[in-house]
């Protein structure tokens, strides 16, 4: 619900638990009163603290009074070079050089429903949101700023958004601009990232934050392996179930940055958006920029609640799914069991191994066009091979769906091979600057994905392979970091354009694929998750959640993602051991207990399992199958923290809470193990819930006194708790 006081222009935005306000003060400069737990409202500016700091100036409209500066006030999106010498959110630069943006609110719209971004991934729905489009002008340089608040009360989310128009006669350089700026009048906060690399992302740091700066970034194109654009800030002692937290996304693939400041005052800024290095985009006369959407979710309840908050919100306002009321289907990838090496009659020889025990998509992944033999060649060539695939997908798909399976394939539409047929003909159209040797990542190059010529020739090409057969889904990979970000394309001075560009250009593609082929389940993966963020999700329902499939280390990599992200977008898949990456082996039974923290599949070659392995993979699939909907979609716990507790272990609780299921897994083994209970959460208290079909347990014991673990025999055992209400 969002309330305007008129009179006093207090702007307050109320979610089921929680209330944000701004305020436009007598200069007409735009006050952030307060984001937390929700209370009844009124004018909140009484909470700012007014007092004459050194160094800090003072306004013009300020005259003698030295209390009143843009430094010290808690701003609602900070300007640049007149007053407030924390991190600005915006900086524009006009002919004369000038780079200063002094921003005052002229006005205000309220509207009913969710607004929309032109070209840009955003959460959507109907009339449960409301939005709020906040008015602000630097009325020297005559550049305007639209900021946009959409709200979902029942996700407690609130969306933020800015548009910014040069009204001048004269071109505007706009350097940065930031989606969502966020001042705390309180200092007592940590700051939790989510990093690593490729192959263990997204592992959780925490760190309180100190004097200055702490940021994370990315500079590589995509939202990369080494920092998500998910970003926390929280209260020293937050932890799942207490403490308030705040958690800010940002809906976008390319380079990022998400900062946190500590400031004289010892109070917090954040500040999320498009990174400004490499950043310029030219604002011709009457021309606009749309800067990426960000999302906030205030838990004053913990983690717990903030990560269910957006796990709602994500599934069902964020992610278009082709699949949405029905189960997606259990896959199996032949990446792992062959790599480059396989031909049709290996593809289908792997899924009528997987076809009896109930897995029912086949995806062909990397190698299946051009001269693709290895990673070195190939890539932008999107026509079959027909050496390995005689008769094309026309011959290769009804083998598939003969055994009752439907067929998917993998696609990396962002890349050429010098190698290819595409390079030989358009050398120029791949990313690189003049005069200078471009750096290969994986021996390959990235396209110049702003150029429409570019992406015409690239979508057409893959367009023509979907349409050819029965395609039910796409990997859609990426496989390097942009370097030698030059297009021929755009002038000397608009260069500082071609990161955002790219992005556009993808999500350009993307839309044109959804609306194509609405039918088909689309999968992100960039090296595994280098690019696990909610923009692609509005596209790919799912998303590669990381190369390493060790279910070990899996364990970390997902407990970090789900943070943020549900399990319904988390690509998972068994493979097989001793594993690939690690050469670990763990048992069969841990390997689907994991892979069913996420979107579950498999991803070996089934013919090389004993009977007894086969058994158990047909029990996981029907289990998994049997329980998709409390998996999927129940309300998702972290019962134990990888990183600290001797086992991972998390649950899933329907909305009713008549049905949960609680999987855990131990780390290696010690003797004299000490005795271990595990508290549940989210139960009905007053229910008797009967676990694996025997014992009845009340749910107040279970969550206030737990379950007494056994003892595992032997490392990375597993075991899984079905909990039915009776
Ligand atoms: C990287 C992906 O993450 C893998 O799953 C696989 O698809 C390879 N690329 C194929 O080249």
């Amino acid at each position: 619900m969002i309330v305007l006081d008129q009179e006093n222009k207090v702007f307050t935005l109320h979610t089921q638990n929680t209330t944000y306000q701004m305020k436009a003060d007598h200069n007409r400069v735009l006050l952030h009163t307060y984001y937390g737990p929700r209370i009844r409202g009124g004018d909140l500016s009484r909470l700012i603290q007014y007092a004459d700091r050194g160094f800090s100036p003072n306004p013009s409209e300020a005259g003698d009074n030295r209390t009143y500066s843009l430094d010290t006030l808690p701003q609602e999106y900070s300007s640049c070079g007149v007053g407030d010498f924390r991190l600005p959110s915006i900086e524009f630069e006009p002919e004369d050089g000038s780079r200063l943006a002094d921003l005052r609110c002229t006005g205000y719209e309220l509207k009913k429903g969710k607004y929309s971004l032109p070209g840009l991934p955003a959460f959507f729905g109907g009339e449960e949101w409301e939005t709020l489009v906040i008015h602000l002008i630097d009325s020297t340089c005559k550049v305007s700023l639209k900021l946009y608040y959409g709200v979902l009360e029942r996700c407690d989310l609130i969306t933020r958004a800015v548009q910014v128009v040069n009204h001048g006669s004269r071109p505007v350089q706009l350097r940065r601009c930031a989606s969502l700026c966020l001042d705390f009048q309180r200092g007592d906060m940590d700051f939790i990232t989510f990093n690593g690399c490729h192959a263990q992302e997204r592992n959780l740091d925490r760190a309180p934050l100190r004097q200055g700066v702490q940021s994370v970034e990315s500079v590589r194109g995509t939202s990369s392996h080494h920092h998500n654009p998910f970003v926390i800030l929280c209260e020293h002692g937050a932890d799942e179930d207490y403490g308030a937290c705040y958690g800010a996304m940002l809906v976008y693939s390319g380079n990022f940055l998400a900062a946190a400041e500590r400031t004289q005052l010892e109070n917090n800024r954040l500040l999320l958006g498009i990174n400004p290095y490499h950043f310029c985009w030219t604002l011709a006369p009457g021309a606009g920029f749309t800067a990426p959407e960000a999302a906030l979710v205030c838990s004053p309840q913990g983690f717990g609640q903030m990560s269910r908050q957006f796990h709602r919100a994500i599934r069902e306002n964020l992610i278009h799914d082709p699949c949405r009321g029905k189960r997606r289907p259990v896959l199996i990838n032949n990446w792992e069991a062959t790599e480059f090496r396989f031909d049709a009659d290996k593809l289908v020889g792997i899924a009528r191994a997987a076809a009896p025990l109930g897995i029912e998509l086949f995806v062909m992944d990397d190698g299946w066009f051009g001269c693709r033999d290895s990673d070195r060649s190939g890539l932008g060539d999107w026509s079959v091979n027909e050496e390995k695939l005689p008769g094309g997908l026309g011959a290769l798909v009804p083998k598939i769906e003969n055994l009752g399976m439907s067929f998917g394939l993998w696609i990396e539409p962002e890349m050429v091979s010098e190698d290819s047929a595409l390079y030989r003909a358009h050398p120029d159209w791949a990313l690189q600057a003049p005069n200078r040797p471009f750096a290969r990542g994986r021996s390959q190059l990235v396209l110049d994905f702003s150029r429409k010529e570019v992406r015409d020739h690239v979508y057409g090409s893959i367009k023509q392979v979907l349409a050819s057969a029965d395609i039910a889904y796409v990997k859609w990979d990426m496989n390097r970091s942009l370097t030698d970000v030059w297009s021929s394309a755009l002038p000397a001075d608009r260069q500082g354009e071609l990161f955002h560009r790219f992005v556009l250009g993808v999500y350009d593609i993307l839309e044109r694929m959804r609306r194509d082929f609405p039918h088909i389940l689309i999968e992100g993966c960039c090296g595994g998750g280098g690019r696990f963020d909610a923009g692609m999700l509005y596209y790919t329902p799912q998303i590669w959640c990381s190369d390493n499939t060790d279910a070990i280390d899996r364990l970390a990599i997902q407990y970090g993602t789900s943070f943020c992200y549900p399990v319904s977008a988390m690509g998972a898949h068994v493979s097989a051991v001793p594993n690939q990456q690690t050469g670990r082996c763990v048992p069969m039974e841990t390997r689907g207990v994991v892979a069913m923290a996420g979107t579950f599949g498999y991803e070996m070659d089934l013919n090389h399992t004993t009977p007894e392995e086969k058994e158990t993979i047909k029990r996981q699939v029907a289990f998994f199958k049997e329980h998709y909907e409390l998996i999927q979609r129940g309300d998702y716990y972290r019962l134990a923290d990888p990183f600290r507790d001797p086992f991972t272990a998390w649950e899933q609780v329907s909305p009713d809470r008549r049905e949960a299921l609680v999987s855990l897994v131990s780390h290696s083994n010690h003797a004299a193990a000490p005795f271990r209970t595990i508290r549940l959460k989210g139960l009905d208290p007053d229910a008797q819930y009967r676990v694996n079909g025997e014992e009845v347990w009340p749910g107040d014991v279970l969550m206030a006194a737990g379950w007494p673990m056994p003892m595992p025999a032997g490392d990375y055992r597993s075991m899984q708790l079905y909990l039915r209400a009776e």
